[in-house]
């Protein structure tokens, strides 16, 4: 009988085929709770707090503060979402997995496809903020810059990005050498990450001033929705933790402790360090302008050395940010590979190092175009549109695989279900209408491309849609079913999924 329904892959399924339980095919499970969030905040504290902050204070005055605590709910009701779906389906897939065992195949390649603008695209741009760091670092320390030519998109200023390039490319030598040499450089550079900014806060705290802060919105709430978008970036990222799934030790536990740690250190740290960047300075003069961190430093200490030491934090922090989301990339791709909607290259793991070393070059090299040649604003933008679109997505997952798999085992249960996944998907939609027009045309197109090539070749090459086709042939007795083996020698998607099932 012809299918009617979307392809759902089942929970039991996804996490019996993912890697870690395919004998010798498998990554290591060596990442526990502490590394998990040091990995979490690796992947979020960067660009957006050094570099954004200021575009943020432009838009809402004062009242960043509002704009960051909405980004922060609208984060918070959705790591619910991700704690109680990342604890029931431990795999790296992450809010692919979640929809291809909820909503479907189809909606799941979506996903995945928007991820690419969560992860892939928000690599670039992250790489693109740490270049113009390394130059006020530069400038600072040894009186030089690189020229604009060589540090800059076409259009502003430049021809290419080389320092945004470079930093994508030293990612990728670490994270080919091992999760455990990468996840131990991640715990280092997320604590002196957040030491710069708890020292940024006893710094701007001395002067602090209560009559910075008024008049507190002079955008009213029109400024406060643009600057909560903007603001968002700045929280993008905690669902990385979810992507480690089949390298972490007891997922079920660590993963949904992981994420609700990490979402609120880092809303707790964003909301301190916007009041303390506004009571110790004017917003006119933080807002829009470059390096806003180091200027309020200098501007509470009357000297040059704290820009320099702020300058420093950030190339520390934003490197730590181009890691980590690159390492997420490469673990998406993996598993929709590994259900045949993306080429078998990114499934593989090489026997020597336990990674994925094509896959991990073959994004390093592609997004290292976009941060070579694209502005950044066009980068954050769509990476922004591409990650609440997701975000929405995911929170309704956890409402329908609550009614589709009541009996799955789930060690954290989101709160107030269905309040909280139902003002996940409002908040996303509600950053998702501050972004301009422009962006949500080219998301269309983006998203128009992504349904054609599910069309043309991820419905076609589906493992699981070829094992269902084998499935019916064999039910109606017409004969064996017509399918090619792996060409890596693992089992044909029939077996696989048998085995699974
Ligand atoms: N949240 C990440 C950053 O701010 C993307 O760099």
């Amino acid at each position: 009988m012809p299918r009617t329904g979307p392809r759902i892959k089942s929970p039991d399924q996804l996490v019996a085929e993912s890697g870690a339980d395919l004998e010798g095919h498998g990554l290591k499970r060596t990442i526990g709770p502490f590394q998990l969030v040091c990995f979490g905040i690796g992947a979020i504290v960067g660009t957006g707090i050094f570099v954004g902050l200021s575009d943020t204070v432009a838009e809402a005055g004062p009242a960043v503060i509002v704009s960051f605590v909405l980004a922060a709910l609208t984060c918070i009701f959705t790591a619910f979402s991700f704690a109680e779906l990342g604890g029931a389906i431990p795999v790296s897939g992450s809010s692919y997995s979640y929809t291809y065992a909820s909503l479907g195949e189809r909606t799941a390649f979506l996903v995945g496809w928007c991820l690419l603008l969560e992860y892939g695209v928000s690599v670039s741009a992250v790489a693109i903020g740490w270049g113009q760091y390394l130059n006020e670092l530069l400038e600072h320390t040894i009186g030089l810059r690189i020229p604009d030519a060589f540090a800059a998109a076409p259009g502003h200023g430049g021809i290419v990005n080389i320092p945004a390039v470079v930093v994508m490319l030293l990612a990728a030598v670490l994270l080919v050498r091992g999760v455990r040499e990468s996840a131990r450089a991640t715990a280092a550079m997320a604590v002196i990450k957040v030491g710069i900014l708890v020292l940024f806060c006893a710094v701007a705290f001395t002067a602090y001033q209560a009559g910075n802060l008024t008049p507190f919105a002079p955008a009213g709430i029109g400024g406060i929705g643009a600057g909560a978008s903007l603001a968002f970036f700045s929280f993008i990222g905690f669902d990385a933790i979810s992507t480690a799934g089949e390298e972490v030790k007891n997922p079920r536990r660590n993963i949904p402790l992981a994420i609700l740690v990490t979402i609120g250190c880092v809303a707790l740290i964003y909301c301190l360090v916007s009041v303390a960047a506004l009571g110790a300075m004017p917003w006119e003069q933080v807002g829009g302008k470059p390096a806003a961190l180091s200027l309020i430093v200098n501007h509470a200490t009357g000297s040059a050395f704290g820009s320099t030491v702020i300058a420093l934090g950030a190339v520390v922090a934003i490197a730590s940010v181009v890691l980590a989301v690159m390492y997420g990339q490469t673990r998406i791709l993996m598993s929709m590979a590994r259900d045949g909607l993306m080429p078998k290259v990114f499934e593989r793991v090489s026997p020597k190092t336990s990674t994925p070393v094509a896959n991990t070059w073959i994004v390093a090299v592609v997004f290292a175009v976009p941060a070579a040649v694209v502005p950044l604003d066009v980068v954050l933008d769509m990476t922004v549109i591409g990650t609440l679109a997701v975000m929405a997505v995911v929170n309704i997952c956890v409402i329908a695989l609550r009614r589709s798999r009541p009996d799955l085992q789930r060690r954290f249960r989101v709160p107030l279900f269905p309040v909280a996944p139902l003002l996940g998907v409002g908040f996303s939609l509600y950053l998702m209408y501050g972004l301009p027009l422009m962006t949500w045309i080219q998301f269309a197109v983006f998203v128009a491309v992504g349904l054609v090539l599910y069309s043309v070749y991820g419905r076609r090459r589906s493992r699981l849609g070829r094992a269902e086709e084998a499935a019916a042939d064999g039910a109606d007795g017409s004969g064996p079913a017509h399918e090619e083996p792996a060409d890596d020698g693992t089992p044909s998607p029939a077996v696989r999924a048998g085995q699974a099932g």
